[in-house]
């Protein structure tokens, strides 16, 4: 369910036409839906009502402060991976009482910092990490409440890169060192062991792997507590899938469902680290016809936002739909939408049917909400795009689009 939708022969986001948002902030433009992410938070939240439980949507899926702020006001929490990320939640007012830090390489800065904002805990992916932890803490003098991300080793059947919870992934410690690790953690003086916590993979569309890894997380948490180590919090990572073309990714109730029934009256406080699912058909990219072009073998259709906008395509060959800001009866077209950058992988789409398209047309490129604006580069030297959160009637631009004078900020041209 999303709130970008045809009316009057046009597209719009919310109560707003796509077309007066790109009259006044231009193109590439990234559109959210203020409605759609509070209707989403509140679907998966909701789904879990009934029992303890915290939503910490996952920063790295869209970090803009404002939707931060959005998720925040509605109750969630946040799952984060870097300084950079706490830093956003804390400015967007999140609680550190809702924050959860995972990530296989915290560095000791990272770590001074979160222990400073006194996070709810760590998901520690290393032993390395625990000792790393557990040395800051005693040097600042506090205690680091932590959980082991645990890796459970189940196949979640979505992309090769996207998935993190088998043994050939980085992520996480091998379930049979676990009880090792945790015994080792309990008798660190700076470490309190409050919880468990694994993450399989992203944009999972079947309920299956969640519960094969909450099996493994049960009989591991059992043991534990068979040992006197009680374990507060259980935290199931996020993972959750969407649709981008024709997948069927379970509801967010039906996945509640499976996994309450596999929890069995284990009693702990539930987490959860959503990311696509509540921004990923949230948001829509909007960019304009530059050029079109005709080989013997191809159609292209050149726009205004490349790869560098947004990646997902290039990188993993993920289809996003398409479609025409304003429709048309033109005949269809077989075409390669492609942007301005210096790559043959600078695709949108590649062998897309669509209404012939001619200089100016606005095209959106549907569910990029997700990994799209926080994946976004400034290679070939491009200003990053505006992004706007749409609310009924009226719209807030929650990131005036980069200048070039942006782009050397940073910069300095050293006397020689
Ligand atoms: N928790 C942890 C520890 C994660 O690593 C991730 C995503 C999430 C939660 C949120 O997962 P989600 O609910 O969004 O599936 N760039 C890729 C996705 C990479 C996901 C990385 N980790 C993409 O564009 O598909």
């Amino acid at each position: 369910m999303h709130h970008f939708q045809y009316r009057h022969g046009r597209l719009y986001g919310e109560d707003v036409p796509v077309e007066t948002i790109v009259q006044d902030v231009g193109t590439p433009v990234y559109i959210y839906s203020r409605a759609t992410l509070t209707h989403h938070f509140q679907v998966f939240d909701g789904a879990f009502s009934h029992i303890p439980h915290l939503t910490c949507y996952s920063v790295k899926a869209n970090s803009n402060v404002a939707i931060l702020a959005l998720l925040g006001s509605l109750g969630g929490g946040v799952d984060i991976v870097s300084g950079g990320e706490l830093f956003r939640a804390r400015r967007a007012g999140i609680p550190p009482a809702k924050i959860v830090y995972s990530g296989v390489g915290k560095t000791r800065e990272e770590i001074d910092y979160a222990l400073s904002e006194d996070i709810l805990m760590f998901n520690i992916e290393s032993r390395q990490e625990l000792e790393a932890i557990s040395q800051r803490a005693q040097a600042l003098g506090c205690t680091a409440r932590i959980a082991l991300r645990v890796n459970p080793d189940v196949d979640p059947k979505s992309h090769p890169y996207i998935t993190t919870g088998m043994e050939k992934n980085k992520f996480g410690i091998r379930v049979d060192e676990a009880i090792e690790s945790y015994r080792h953690a309990t008798r660190l003086p700076h470490i309190k062991v409050v919880g468990i916590d694994c993450h399989i993979g992203s944009q999972l569309t079947e309920i299956q792997p969640f519960v094969d890894a909450l099996k493994r997380l049960r009989i591991l948490m059992e043991r534990l507590h068979a040992l006197g180590i009680p374990i507060h919090y259980l935290d199931l990572g996020g993972g959750l899938g969407i649709t981008y073309a024709d997948e069927a990714p379970p509801h967010p109730v039906e996945y509640a469902e499976a996994i309450l029934k596999e929890m069995n009256g284990l009693s702990c406080t539930l987490i959860f680290e959503p990311g696509r699912v509540i921004v990923g058909n949230a948001g829509i990219l909007v960019t304009r016809v530059l050029y079109t072009k005709s080989t013997p073998t191809k159609h292209f259709v050149i726009v205004d936002a490349g790869m560098n906008d947004l990646i997902r395509p290039s990188l993993y060959g993920a289809y996003h739909h398409i479609q025409p800001v304003v429709p048309s009866e033109r005949e269809q077209e077989t075409v390669d939408v492609v942007g301005p950058i210096c790559e043959s992988g600078d695709f949108l789409a590649r062998e897309r049917t669509l209404p012939r398209l001619v200089p100016r047309d606005l095209l959106a490129v549907m569910s990029a909400g997700a990994y799209g604006f926080s994946m976004a580069s400034n290679y070939n030297s491009r200003p990053r795009p505006a992004e706007i959160l749409v609310d009924g009637k009226t719209y807030h631009v929650i990131r005036r689009r980069e200048t070039w004078d942006d782009l050397v900020r940073l910069e300095n041209i050293p006397l020689m």
